[in-house]
């Protein structure tokens, strides 16, 4: 299994003093010094989502990152026209569809494809046309996973926030959702990934859903990396998902 490292809060760090002057010269932490650390510690994809308020990553931070690292980039995107044109112009290897709400801390949930189907259809269109392979982030729900069928995406990205958020009894039931949005998933030929609240404890549940192909995980990995340096952060969370068979 593959780890896409989310690297948003390397930027949300930098944008908490530097967001009126992010080209400062004394603006840090750089996401692009922190992509090479992920790389060197294993990561096998970087992501990040450029928001359309800007919040962390700016449109400068990914086009050097996928300039100046040679490690597939996935870029979360809102289904726009604006960030459309953008992705168009950085050309990632990935594109993850994502909701966005103004308001919300972190994505709050997964892409309404049913409610989006004529949106996302055209945008997931426009971006196969590009060669960017895309991804659509749902929630583990039946009816989601067969309109992402439905809308030509090549994956999905399980939301596994809910899974992060449960407790007690309500986690086997969040497992239980994953492992059957997996099957579905795989049976309808998409690739399937997960992420959100991902951290180094819940990864062992994570490890029984079937057909999992990529893992992107962000905050948990950015805040051990303040202990430990970003290289040792991916590096552990590398090893923690080691066991998993398919
Ligand atoms: N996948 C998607 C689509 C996301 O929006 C996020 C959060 O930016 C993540 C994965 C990573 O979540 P976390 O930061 O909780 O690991």
């Amino acid at each position: 299994m593959l780890l896409g490292v989310n690297l948003d809060h390397v930027a949300t760090l930098r944008q908490a003093r530097y967001a009126l002057d992010p080209d400062n010269h004394n603006a840090e932490p750089c996401p692009v010094a922190a992509g090479h650390a992920a790389k060197a510690g294993g990561g096998d994809s970087l992501t990040i989502h450029v928001r359309a308020d800007r919040r962390h990553m700016q449109d400068a931070d990914a086009l050097r990152i996928r300039e100046e690292i040679d490690l597939p980039l996935n870029l979360e995107m809102g289904v726009t026209k604006e960030m459309l044109e953008l992705a168009l112009k950085i050309k990632p290897d990935f594109a993850c569809l994502v909701p966005e709400n103004r308001e919300e801390v972190t994505t709050e949930g997964g892409l309404d494809v049913c409610a989006r189907m004529h949106d996302v259809k055209a945008t997931v269109s426009a971006l196969r046309d590009a060669g960017i392979k895309v991804s659509l982030f749902i929630d583990p729900d039946e009816d989601q996973v067969g309109a992402s069928a439905f809308c030509e995406a090549e994956m999905i990205e399980l939301h596994t926030g809910c899974f992060a958020n449960a407790q007690a009894k309500e986690v086997d039931l969040e497992v239980k959702r994953l492992i059957e949005a997996a099957e579905q998933g795989r049976t309808l030929g998409l690739q399937v990934n997960a992420g959100h609240g991902i951290n180094y404890t819940n990864i062992t549940r994570i490890l029984e859903i079937p057909h999992l192909t990529e893992l992107n995980i962000g905050h948990s990995i950015v805040s051990r990396a303040m202990m430990v340096g970003i290289q040792q952060a991916v590096h552990e969370m590398k090893a923690a998902m080691e066991p998993y068979k398919v």
